[in-house]
């Protein structure tokens, strides 16, 4: 059973659609949202020391080495209210780095949700993938286009197409993803805090399936 403490990491492949529902999950269980995609994007946009450290990686679908994302995650996670973590941790050393953070704070992971998807339908969301510069609300012009065509439907501001979803970067961040990330996921098994969910059907299917594997004790 998850509540405001509780700390759900959403696991998954580029495109899975974590950032969709993490933002959907942090607002109806009242959790932070910590993104570490969406935090190196801030850092790149506000030109800082970080961001340009980050920006080669990020533009060739690499990874951030893990002790930047790691300051990043622990300077964002909360003593007294949990989180939904979207794009962290991306490898077993990201995933020990994490276990200490949290044991600071007396808690552990409650829930690592792995997102099932195709490779297919990876690249055809983000080929039609369009991002709020300002407050990072993730579009689709397939299934969910802004109602004016280049202005977010939150705040107005610009929409944008990210740099890493151009085809050969988004195979590259696929690749990345399998030799790297996806050791993740049997680190999680072996810890007993492990779930799956086939994340292929419309957003809000997707996030009951999720509510529901949460509400299973594990
Ligand atoms: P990051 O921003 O985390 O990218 P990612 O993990 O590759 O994930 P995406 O944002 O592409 O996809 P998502 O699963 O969040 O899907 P979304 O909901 O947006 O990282 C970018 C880069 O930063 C990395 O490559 C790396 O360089 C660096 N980085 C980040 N974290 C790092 C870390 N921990 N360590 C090292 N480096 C790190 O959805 C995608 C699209 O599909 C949207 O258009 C959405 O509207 C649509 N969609 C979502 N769900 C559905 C659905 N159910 N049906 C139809 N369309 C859907």
């Amino acid at each position: 059973m998850v509540d405001n403490t509780s700390v759900i990491v959403l696991f998954g492949p580029p495109g899975a659609g974590k950032g969709t529902q993490a933002e959907i999950l942090a607002r109806r269980l009242n959790l932070l949202h910590i993104s570490t995609g969406d935090l190196l994007r801030d850092e790149l946009a506000r030109g800082t020391e970080l961001g340009k450290l980050a920006k080669s990686y990020m533009e060739s679908g690499e990874l951030v080495p893990d002790e930047v994302v790691a300051r990043m995650v622990a300077a964002k996670l909360s003593k007294n209210r949990g989180a939904v973590l979207d794009g962290f941790p991306r490898t077993v050393n990201q995933a020990e780095i994490l276990q200490t953070l949290l044991a600071e704070r007396n808690v552990g992971v409650t829930a690592v949700v792995e997102m099932q998807v195709a490779d297919e339908t990876v690249v055809r969301r983000l080929s039609s993938r369009y991002i709020c510069s300002v407050c990072q609300t993730p579009y689709n012009l397939t299934t969910n286009p802004p109602k004016v065509e280049g202005v977010c439907d939150r705040c107005g501001g610009r929409l944008y197409q990210r740099e890493d979803d151009r085809p050969e970067t988004v195979m590259r961040r696929l690749r990345v993803y399998r030799e790297q990330t996806e050791p993740v996921v049997e680190y999680y098994r072996r810890k007993g805090v492990l779930v799956s969910v086939e994340a292929e059907g419309p957003v809000e299917e997707v996030t009951e399936k999720i509510l529901s594997v949460l509400s299973d004790p594990l």
